[in-house]
């Protein structure tokens, strides 16, 4: 998959990878020393959340023995790859995939830069969704499998083993993006911004939805993803990055890796994530502003599809749980209408297709039907006004006439 970006864009960012490029291999070269091996972690600072087991824990206290029992080839097809997109997925969730691959994440979408979008399961207990995951998988041949069980309390098993994914079979790969398949990607104006963002003295979080230090800790009776006192003692988190998507460069990911497996297991991946950064002493940018979050209520919805809104946000996070199943639909609805804003922009190319396909669910048209109709009742009533003040001049008019005529 490629992305199109204007001529002199292009060329500025032709310059920016070339930066990027040498600055990794620079960074790279320095973390080999350390990849798979143990990483001595910066001294625990006397103020961090973090309670001490996850910090002096044993070498290989938190080992990842899987293998991946279904894989893909498709770095291997590329020569550099700006950006891999790990997408956390599960067999439930087909309906967004098959979105994802024809919109944000289709092959071809653009032609200057590669990108590649791969899609990580673990294995179902179920025989029967195991073969639909391999028909699906022979089908895209863009799914990466790893045989642990596939449940919410190991993701971020899953996680690492993206992590571990990449610098195995994705070694020329300069950025890794952790995202979930709730998302819909605006891939125009990403690609630019990992660009700008590879350099020195860049943070090695680079896009991130941070929670800085110290949000609470919810415990276990009060959700189903709080935690024990077992689990994690102290109650407040580090700084942390939402698990809905972060960058960060392939050292970065190797690094990460390696502490992981000196570092207790936490279920909340993105938590988890957080306290191998504070080991590594690894810093977050903040750029909580490429992100936006869009659920299926009309006004909501409205809100968004005005175009100035448009114009920040690169990540666009399917947010409204309470309209569950209708995520596919609002993924089409979002990618179609960032198509229509870029190639009003900057006059898109005709080898960038819109892939955009006609809704099939007459049900998932309700909100947007709404959305017309409160249109076509502004154009009646302006439409009536009209009409009147037209009837009254005429009216007008007419007696005017008609006492001349007098
Ligand atoms: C951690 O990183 C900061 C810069 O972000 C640096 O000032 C500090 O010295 C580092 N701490 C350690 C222990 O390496
Ligand atoms: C996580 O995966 C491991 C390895 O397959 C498995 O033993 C464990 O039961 C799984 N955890 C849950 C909560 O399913």
């Amino acid at each position: 998959m490629m992305v199109h970006i204007g001529s002199d864009g292009m060329i500025r960012a032709a310059h920016l990878l070339l930066l990027a490029v040498s600055v990794i291999s620079v960074e790279d070269n320095d973390m080999e020393k350390g990849t798979n091996t143990h990483i001595k972690p910066v001294p625990r600072p006397k103020d961090s959340p973090i309670p001490g087991r996850f910090w002096d824990a044993p070498r290989n206290c938190n080992p990842h023995p899987y293998t991946f029992t279904r894989n893909t080839d498709i770095c291997s097809r590329y020569r550099d790859i700006v950006l891999l997109i790990a997408v956390k997925t599960h067999f439930p969730h087909i309906d967004t995939r098959t979105v994802i691959r024809k919109t944000w994440g289709a092959k071809g979408l653009n032609s200057n830069f590669n990108v590649v979008v791969v899609f990580f399961f673990a294995t179902p207990k179920n025989v029967h969704t195991q073969r639909a995951i391999e028909r699906e998988h022979r089908k895209y041949k863009d799914i990466a499998q790893e045989d642990f069980v596939e449940d919410f309390r190991n993701l971020t098993t899953k996680v690492m083993g993206i992590f571990k994914w990449a610098q195995t079979y994705c070694s020329n790969a300069q950025n890794v993006m952790v995202t979930d398949d709730q998302i819909v990607i605006d891939m125009y104006k990403l690609v630019p911004y990992v660009i700008e963002h590879s350099g020195p003295g860049m943070q090695h979080f680079k896009l991130c939805y941070l929670y800085p230090c110290c949000t609470r800790v919810h415990r276990s009776r009060q959700t189903k993803y709080g935690l024990t006192k077992e689990e994690y003692k102290s109650n407040a988190f580090p700084s942390y990055c939402s698990g809905t998507a972060y960058i960060v460069s392939l050292s970065t990911a190797k690094a990460l890796f390696s502490m992981s497996l000196q570092t207790p297991y936490l279920f909340m991946d993105d938590v988890y994530v957080g306290i191998l950064a504070a080991k590594l002493n690894f810093t977050f940018l903040d750029s909580y502003k490429a992100f936006a979050g869009i659920g299926n209520t009309p006004s909501l919805m409205k809100n968004f599809m005005d175009s100035k809104y448009l114009t920040s946000p690169i990540m666009i996070g399917i947010t409204d749980f309470d309209y569950r199943g209708k995520e596919n639909y609002i993924m089409k609805q979002v990618w179609s209408h960032i198509q229509t804003s870029h190639s009003k922009e900057d006059e898109i190319e005709k080898n960038v297709v819109v892939i955009y396909e006609k809704d099939d669910g007459g049900k998932d048209m309700a909100s947007w039907s709404e959305l017309s109709f409160l249109n076509f009742l502004e154009l009646g009533l302006i439409a009536c006004v009209l009409v009147i003040i037209f009837a009254v001049t005429l009216n007008r008019k007419s007696k005017k006439s008609a006492n001349k005529l007098v």
